[in-house]
């Protein structure tokens, strides 16, 4: 576990957060059965648990900014620094009562992500990572795994869907990945994904179409864990770009190889 200011500080705001999410997701359950759904209702919560972070932050760093997934960009009065934040990275899941969700709060100084955590509520997990100070799964150390060939590995992906993504270039990928590896899972949150291949759970995670606050938090997971994350081209990752292909050394250049540019 990271022990300064800044992770107690976010750590603090995170679990504040978590709190009502976790009251929230139990009432979803019981939503299912209703008529019009739980939809609304989660929209809510996921805008309760943003005002939770947005003000806990704020309150501990006053004049950082904000990029927020329900909010928007916040200018803050310190130019150096901003909050990446998705308050609820999983909403699909957390809509269909899927025990599989998570918070995500980055912090970017002058451009780059300098500490993250991804937090599920419901497993407890909890990963926190700071620059040059490595990447936490609650108090233990974490390391990317070490297999070195894409034929050992288990790859997680975001799999487009309903009027999203490019259908035809997935199944590309899917069909070569699938040929090639131990096996491919779906999450539905990329914040998870990316702590996972952290943790050493999954071996790489690809995904393109992201938004800068489903990534910000996790991309520092797997660099302090020792793990790669770049475009499917091998460029620096943009948080812009939305694309992300991360993994271990190793394996990451064998995903991008095998990927070829094609999704
Ligand atoms: C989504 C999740 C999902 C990914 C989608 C994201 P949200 O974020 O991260 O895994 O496939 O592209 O939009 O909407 O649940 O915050």
């Amino acid at each position: 576990m990271i022990k300064t200011a800044l992770m107690n500080v976010m750590t603090a705001a995170v679990r504040k957060a978590a709190r009502g999410m976790i009251r929230d997701f139990g009432e979803v359950e019981n939503l299912q059965v209703s008529r019009k759904g739980p939809a609304d209702f989660v929209s809510n919560a996921d805008k309760r648990a943003e005002r939770t972070l947005q003000r806990e932050l704020e309150k501990a760093r006053p004049g950082y900014g904000f990029i927020l997934e329900e909010g928007g960009e916040i200018k803050g009065t310190d130019p150096q620094h901003r909050w990446i934040i998705d308050p609820l990275d999983g909403t699909t899941n957390f809509l269909h009562s899927i025990p599989l969700f998570a918070i995500s709060v980055g912090l970017e100084r002058d451009g780059e992500i300098v500490a993250g955590i991804v937090y599920n509520p419901v497993s407890d997990e909890l990963f926190t990572a700071e620059r040059g100070k490595g990447a936490y799964l609650n108090d233990r150390r974490l390391r990317v795994a070490a297999r070195r060939s894409l034929e050992d590995c288990v790859v997680t992906l975001g799999i487009p869907h309903l009027g999203r993504g490019d259908h035809e270039a997935w199944l590309t990928t899917q069909r070569t990945l699938m040929a090639r590896t131990q096996g491919i899972r779906r999450t539905g949150t990329a914040a998870l994904d990316l702590a996972w291949v952290a943790a050493g759970r999954f071996d790489g995670f690809v995904e393109t179409g992201l938004s800068a606050w489903d990534i910000a938090a996790g991309l520092i997971l797997v660099k302090e864990a020792g793990g790669y994350v770049t475009d499917t081209r091998n460029r620096d990752l943009s948080l812009k770009s939305g694309e992300v292909v991360a993994a271990n050394p190793e394996v990451h250049n064998e995903l991008i190889k095998s990927l070829s540019g094609r999704v």
